[in-house]
């Protein structure tokens, strides 16, 4: 067994387990008419509602030993010194160095890292100004109208989910699109109404050489030099990199100059902060930018800070270890009520799975228990109306995040309201639902009574905030990335390498080679070279 399931507050969640399943929400707010102050908490903007949980003041004893036994206040303390807590890659993970004031001294290997960050974000100001202010020509002296980011995964979901969360703080001059899948369609339809002459491409790649990144880079180089008339002094007025690779990029014909970098302790997916948030400043301001870095910082100092008992990232992440290992939930739905935010499930996933997707320990060994739960979600009030039956009537427990904020951005009569009160009747009915009673009472015959029960007790967090502004996104973001951290910390997980995205990188490499030779023999399973067989006669027709 492992050391995880030998220690004493596990074992005592797995005994208290039983009595809380038992027990109804409606049962625990009957008994406790202060439930509702009590399982709250508060920080950087947020609110924090947890009282609709399956959880009472022993269950969050146990959870919090839990995270003192795990060592989660050393853990946490490690990676805020830049220590090499990625320990398969033998790297730092200092994602919240990104956001820490000028003043602060954070050091990796020796070495303070907060001026190089300051220098990049300054170097960065200074581009995203001269474009907004029409500066920044294109190879015929029209200034830069469209903004082409081509990235793929934490180079593409953090910026294209930000851009769209703070859309309303964007100049609306600037075009911002976003080029990810190595399918040509998504490049085609990005550029089909663009001039290349007005048009500027940012190559989002960390490594700059992930396939699809550099596969559409050069197609946007092609379609930029058809317009120059093949003039490759264009490229310079046209592309800009962000990276850590400066070698590739030179390669690649992107002068030094043109180059926004980062270090190897960002990982992608904790990277939208980094130079990877270039069309982010570029589109919203250099000063919305900086807003939204304070917005994470004062997360980050929360979760650095604040006791366990009342740490909104800790207790998020505990929650999440109840459900996912105590009642062998599988999945997370994320329901922004808020329709700026329609990107950011897409964003969390990655985060969360390919940071907590992972079935051996630190050290290498089998986990017997189980990790990441599978994130997914859409907007309310859309979701309402297709998946949320499964979630009120279906067998699974599925806990659910709601995210709501008090203000509109685009205020008009009734429907913020009707908004809220959406978000709100859904917390409730998922908590409470209606018992056969209930239904009968009004009048429901004993046919159809059954149909119309909702059992209740399937819980939620409500994530409230007063207004989605550039700081408000950007705590919300560091709530989520620690909060993965608390779990990964508790599993005793890496959550900074993923080395699940490799194979299938390989084999198709492999597979492309061999489609475009159409003689080389196949070596696969059958299956496999029937498929490749398959293609290589079908895509000639
Ligand atoms: O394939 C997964 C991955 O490595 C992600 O972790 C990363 O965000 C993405 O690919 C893109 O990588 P890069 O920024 O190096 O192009």
């Amino acid at each position: 067994m492992s050391a995880l399931r030998e220690k004493k507050s596990w074992r005592a969640l797995e005994q208290y387990q039983p009595e809380i399943a038992r027990q109804h929400l409606r049962d625990l707010f009957a008994a406790d008419p202060k439930r509702a102050d009590r399982y709250r908490a508060d920080a950087a903007g947020w609110k924090f509602d947890y009282s609709r949980h399956r959880i009472d003041d022993r269950t969050l004893q146990h959870l919090f030993a839990l995270a003192r036994e795990c060592g989660l206040e050393a853990r946490r303390d490690a990676m805020f010194a830049g220590e090499k807590v990625n320990t398969t890659e033998q790297r730092a993970a200092l994602h919240i160095a990104l956001r820490a004031p000028a003043r602060k001294v954070i050091k990796v290997d020796g070495v303070n890292v907060v001026p190089e960050v300051r220098t990049v974000l300054k170097r960065m100001a200074e581009f995203a100004d001269a474009v907004r202010e029409g500066r920044w020509l294109g190879f015929n002296g029209r200034p830069i109208r469209n903004i082409v980011n081509i990235g793929i995964g934490g180079s593409d979901l953090g910026p294209v989910m930000a851009y769209e969360a703070l859309r309303h703080y964007s100049d609306r001059k600037l075009q911002m699109r976003f080029v990810s899948n190595v399918d040509y369609t998504d490049f085609a339809e990005a550029v089909r109404d663009l001039r290349p002459e007005e048009t500027l491409f940012i190559v989002a790649s960390k490594t700059f050489t992930t396939l699809e990144t550099m596969t559409n880079a050069h197609s946007a180089r092609d379609w930029l030099l058809a317009a120059t008339g093949g003039d490759k002094a264009a490229v310079a007025k046209h592309f800009v990199a962000l990276s850590t690779n400066e070698k590739a990029v030179e390669e690649f014909g992107i002068s030094t100059q043109q180059m926004y970098g980062f270090w190897d302790w960002v990982g992608g997916r904790y990277s939208m902060d980094s130079a990877i948030g270039l069309s982010t400043m570029i589109a919203l301001s250099p000063d919305a930018f900086h807003e939204m870095l304070a917005g994470f910082h004062a997360m980050d100092e929360h979760f650095r800070t604040a006791p366990l008992e009342r740490n909104l990232p800790v207790i998020m992440g505990l929650l999440g270890v109840w459900y996912t290992d105590f009642f062998n939930a599988e999945t997370v739905a994320v329901l922004p009520y808020e329709q700026y935010l329609k990107r950011f499930p897409a964003y969390l996933q990655q985060l969360t799975m390919e940071s907590n997707g992972k079935h051996v320990t630190v050290d290498g060994a089998p986990v017997d228990y189980p990790t990441g739960p599978i994130y997914w979600g859409e907007p309310g009030t859309n979701g309402q109306h297709s998946f949320y039956q499964l979630i009120h009537q279906g067998t699974r427990l599925i806990p659910c995040d709601f995210l709501g904020f008090a203000q509109s951005l685009n205020p008009s009569g009734r429907h913020h309201d009707l908004l809220i009160a959406n978000v709100i009747a859904q917390a409730e009915a998922l908590a409470f639902g209606k018992t056969l009673q209930q239904v009968k009472a009004e009048g429901v015959n004993d046919e159809l009574a059954p149909h119309r029960v909702f059992e209740g007790n399937r819980p939620s967090s409500l994530l409230l905030a007063d207004r989605l502004t550039p700081a408000a996104l950007g705590s919300l973001i560091a709530l989520y990335e620690h909060s993965v951290f608390t779990q990964a910390t508790i599993w005793n997980i890496n959550p900074f390498d993923q080395w699940g995205v490799e194979l299938g990188k390989q084999l198709a490499l492999r597979v492309v080679d061999e489609i475009e030779s159409p003689r080389k023999p196949l070596n696969h399973d059958s299956a496999t070279n029937a498929t490749i067989a398959w293609y290589r006669k079908a895509r000639r027709k």
